[in-house]
């Protein structure tokens, strides 16, 4: 097993398959900031296919039990679902998070390609709303079709909402009465730092408790057990029986001394840490001719070295550091 310099093991990778995103939402691709000016990276830059089966098998064999693609919006990338055929056989468990804009058309093909599960994130039920979160005037109608053919391709689907104060706080109920009945596991997640475009203050973030609370005040919650180490959400369970919800604290309670996630952009760099800043190229060391062997003990020997935590400094000297932006490492 593969553990880093703080005892944690290698057991999440999260892929990011392109940078590119059709939706600009506020909070992540600001259109003030990554109007025309942005560069997005050169399809020759991207790591191919073929490229990212062979990190995820050297990931694979030192630990990793969870894949997750993510972008940018993963389903922009053009056959994504030949990815996910080549990385099915590897035999971890294979997700990916999306804003559900093509998920529709494309369900049916992520499930026939061998995916094991899907994570959509919809910010707000209320049209007008949301249609300001994500600045490109799509409609929640067509995200909760995404969501429906999900479900109907096979896909156990969970529901990821950012909550910014003052902008869709006040609809966190309607969120959770809906995806209860629906029987979609909802997880609220707390407005990061990450990137320094999107303009983060503190007081734009509504703290985990205070969203458990508003729930439970109406629909009454107990609190259950992760279902593993290093899982992200607190979960939290409805007193009657149907269902759960989670809450994703990274900013009022920070988890890193359980985290066990390794990110690799687009472009190939191998991230230890949401916040860090360079990563490690991979693609160099693939494209140089490294063999199997080669590329596992680089991961091994980066993973070694960890010693990242973050979130748990923040409230040190590390406010102003230069972050690398979400929609470039995939949340
Ligand atoms: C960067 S997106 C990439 C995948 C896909 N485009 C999507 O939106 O699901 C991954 C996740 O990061 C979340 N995210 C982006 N910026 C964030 C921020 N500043 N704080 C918290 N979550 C953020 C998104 O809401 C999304 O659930
Ligand atoms: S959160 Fe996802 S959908 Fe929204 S801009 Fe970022 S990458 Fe795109």
């Amino acid at each position: 097993m593969t553990v880093d310099r703080l005892g944690r093991p290698l057991r999440d990778l999260r892929i990011s398959v392109t940078d590119r995103c059709n939706f600009r939402c506020v909070y992540c691709m600001p259109k003030s900031v990554f109007g025309a000016e942005y560069r997005f990276l050169d399809r020759k830059e991207l790591l191919t296919f073929e490229e990212i089966e062979r990190v995820a098998r050297a990931a694979v064999a030192l630990g990793v039990e969870k894949l997750r693609l993510t972008g940018g919006e993963p389903l922009v990338r053009k056959d994504v679902e030949r990815l996910i055929a080549l990385l099915a056989p590897l035999g971890a468990e294979l997700t990916l998070t999306t804003n559900a804009s093509l998920l529709a058309a494309k369900a049916q093909a992520l499930a026939d390609a061998g995916l094991h599960r899907i994570t959509v994130s919809l910010d707000s039920l209320d049209d007008a709303t949301f249609r300001m979160m994500n600045d490109v005037d799509f409609s929640v109608s067509r995200v909760l079709e995404g969501i429906e053919a999900a479900s109907a391709a096979g896909l156990p689907v969970k529901v990821n909402a950012v909550v910014k104060r003052g902008l869709n706080d006040d609809g966190i109920v309607a969120m959770a009465r809906y995806f209860r009945e629906k029987r979609h596991t909802l997880r609220f997640i707390e407005y990061m730092d990450v990137g320094a475009t999107n303009g983060w203050r503190l007081d734009d973030v509504v703290p985990a408790r205070e969203i458990v609370e508003r729930i439970a005040a109406v629909l009454p919650l107990e609190p259950a057990e992760a279902n593993y180490r290093g899982e992200v959400a607190q979960r939290w369970r409805y007193a009657d029986g149907s269902g759960e919800i989670g809450v994703i604290a990274s900013v009022t309670q920070p988890f890193c001394g359980d985290c066990t996630r390794a990110r690799i952009s687009a472009e190939g760099r191998l991230y230890t840490c949401l916040f860090g800043l360079r990563g490690h190229d991979l693609r160099a060391r693939i494209r140089g001719g490294a063999s199997d062997e080669e590329l596992q003990d680089a991961l091994s020997a980066i993973w070694g070295k960890r010693t990242d935590r973050y979130s748990e400094l923040r409230s040190e000297a590390t406010v102003n550091l230069p972050k690398v932006e979400m929609s470039y490492i995939g949340g």
